[in-house]
C-alpha cells in the first residue's frame, strides 16, 4: 500500500527483534520502544516543511530554516505513552495530545476513556502514537478524533501493524500515512499480532499476571 511506510534500517530489526523476545524484561523492552520510536520519528518527518530563519553565530549573519509546521504528538494510552519522550527529543516545541482507548476483551472494540482536545485551531500535523495496530479500531477512532478537531496532515507511527487492521484503516482514511517497524504477519483468534509482542501496554508497565 503506498501509504504505508516500513522501516528499513538495520537498526530497527535489530531492536525490533529484542523486543520481540518474550525473556526481555520491562526495562529493556521499554528502552527498545524508545529506540524504534526515535527511528519511526526520524522518518515520519523527512518531509516537514521549513521556513528561512536567520540567526547569528559566533561568527557572521547565517541564512537557517526552522520548522514552518505546528505539530502534535498523540499517544495512545497506556502503550503509546512509552512513545511519547523519543519524539518530544526531536520535537519538542510540539504539543501532547493524550487520547485514553482500551480494547474491549470480549468485542476486540476500542472504548474510548479519555480525550480532551481543544475547540478548534487544529495542528497542521498530527503524529498518532501506538506501538501496536492490530484490529486497527483505536487507530482509527484516533484518526476520526483527529479529523473532527480539523488537522489535515495525520501520520500514525507504530511499532508493528497487521494487514487486517491497515485494512480497515485505509478503507476509511486513505489520506493517513502509516510509518511502522514490521508489518507482521496476521492476527490470531484473539486478535493479537503475530509473531507480535505480546500487549504492548503490559510489557511497557510490567502488568502482565506473573505465572
Ligand atoms: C492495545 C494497543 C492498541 C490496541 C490495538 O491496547 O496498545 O492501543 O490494543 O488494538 P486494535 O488495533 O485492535 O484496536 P490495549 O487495549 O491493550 O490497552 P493498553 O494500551 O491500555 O494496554
Amino acid at each position: 500500500m503506498a501509504n504505508v511506510h516500513q522501516l528499513s534500517h538495520p537498526l530497527a530489526a535489530h531492536h525490533l527483534t529484542v523486543l520481540r523476545d518474550v525473556t526481555t524484561p520491562a526495562s529493556t523492552f521499554r528502552a527498545q520502544v524508545q529506540r524504534l520510536s526515535m527511528l519511526l520519528a526520524v522518518y515520519a518527518t523527512e518531509d516537514l516543511a521549513l521556513k528561512p530563519k536567520r540567526v547569528n553565530t559566533p561568527l557572521v549573519v547565517h541564512d537557517g530554516m526552522a520548522l514552518a509546521v505546528r505539530v502534535a504528538i498523540v499517544p495512545i494510552l497506556r502503550a503509546g505513552l512509552a512513545m511519547v519522550e523519543p519524539v518530544l527529543q526531536l520535537l519538542p516545541e510540539a504539543e501532547v495530545r493524550h487520547l485514553g482507548m482500551y480494547r474491549d476483551e470480549a468485542t476486540s472494540l476500542p472504548v474510548e476513556y479519555y480525550r480532551k482536545l481543544p475547540d478548534g485551531d487544529p495542528v497542521d500535523v498530527a503524529l498518532i502514537l501506538d506501538p501496536m495496530l492490530a484490529t486497527g479500531g483505536s487507530i482509527r477512532m484516533a484518526v476520526d478524533a483527529m479529523k473532527r478537531w480539523g488537522v489535515k496532515d495525520i501520520r500514525v507511527l507504530s511499532l508493528i501493524a497487521a494487514p487486517e487492521g491497515i485494512e480497515l484503516l485505509y478503507a476509511e482514511a486513505p489520506e493517513v500515512r502509516l510509518f511502522v517497524a514490521s508489518v507482521d504477519e496476521r492476527l490470531d483468534a484473539n486478535k493479537f499480532i503475530v509473531p507480535g509482542l505480546g500487549d504492548a501496554g503490559d510489557r511497557i508497565f510490567n502488568t502482565a499476571p506473573h505465572t
